[in-house]
């Protein structure tokens, strides 16, 4: 994460969430193992939180570890949590210094002891950062998340009249986050696979081939191109758009 200093340019999504995929793929393309695939894509994770925070985008998530990752292989699991504890101590102090506010979308109760310190200790050392919410989605799962808003509602005996979409968002993981504008997913795959259900209502989708570890700067570009060339309607015709 390196200095820049630019206003917000025209068209840019305020939110931009990524599942990241591909880097299994990546690796064996190249005969290296699952982790040095997993190794690439944290590099490629810096790289894209930096131009995010270099154009102005408010709010990256990056679906890191769903609830069905628990099925991969226990040493896999092991080494993803270990990638992001180094991750976390390597930029940590670029968060610090860039504005840069992290966040966890999902239940990190059942994550490694020693991930969740990282996690809790980088929680709070950027929680009055403001330029950049970088969200990290882990043991994340969208509907599980509307599970969980469900039973919060349930637990404070909400009257169903009481029970609207706001509520519903209010109580999200995601609560007080804007819906993502721009959901990107990476490696060929066309499916959102449990990832922010109930807020990617009126997202724009794009999917690219590229493997997410070769996912850099320019691919970027690219969807966000592709995100102005868009016309976002939500539900109305074109003629009333702009009313
Ligand atoms: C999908 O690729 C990727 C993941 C399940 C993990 C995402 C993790 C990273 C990008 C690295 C670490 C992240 C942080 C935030 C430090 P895959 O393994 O499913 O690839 P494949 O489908 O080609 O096998």
């Amino acid at each position: 994460m390196t200095q820049h200093k630019q206003g917000p340019e025209e068209g840019l999504p305020q939110h931009i969430a990524i599942i990241m995929d591909g880097n299994g793929r990546w690796a064996t393309a190249r005969g290296l193992s699952r982790s040095e695939g997993h190794k690439a894509g944290s590099r490629a994770v810096r790289t894209i939180v930096t131009r995010c925070r270099e154009l102005g985008v408010t709010h990256l998530t990056l679906y890191a570890f769903s609830q069905e990752n628990w099925g991969r292989p226990k040493t896999e699991i092991g080494f993803l949590f270990d990638l992001l504890v180094s991750f976390l101590r390597d930029e940590l102090p670029a968060m610090e210094r860039e504005n840069i506010r992290l966040s966890v979308f999902g239940d990190i109760s059942a994550l490694p002891l020693t991930s969740r310190k990282a996690l809790e200790h980088a929680m709070s050392r950027t929680a009055n950062n403001s330029a950049l919410h970088l969200n990290l989605a882990l043991n994340y799962s969208g509907r599980a998340d509307i599970v969980q808003a469900c039973r919060k509602l349930a637990a404070a005996d909400t009257k169903p009249e009481d029970i609207t979409e706001q509520t519903i968002s209010d109580n999200l993981w995601t609560a007080g986050h804007p819906d993502p504008d721009l959901v990107i997913r990476t490696s060929g795959e066309i499916r959102l696979s449990n990832f922010l259900l109930y807020q990617s209502a009126y997202s724009e989708f794009y999917f690219t081939d590229i493997q997410w570890p070769d996912f850099g700067s320019e691919e970027l570009d690219a969807a966000l191109a592709t995100f102005r060339s868009r016309s976002r309607r939500f539900g109305r015709t074109e003629e009333q758009k702009g009313s």
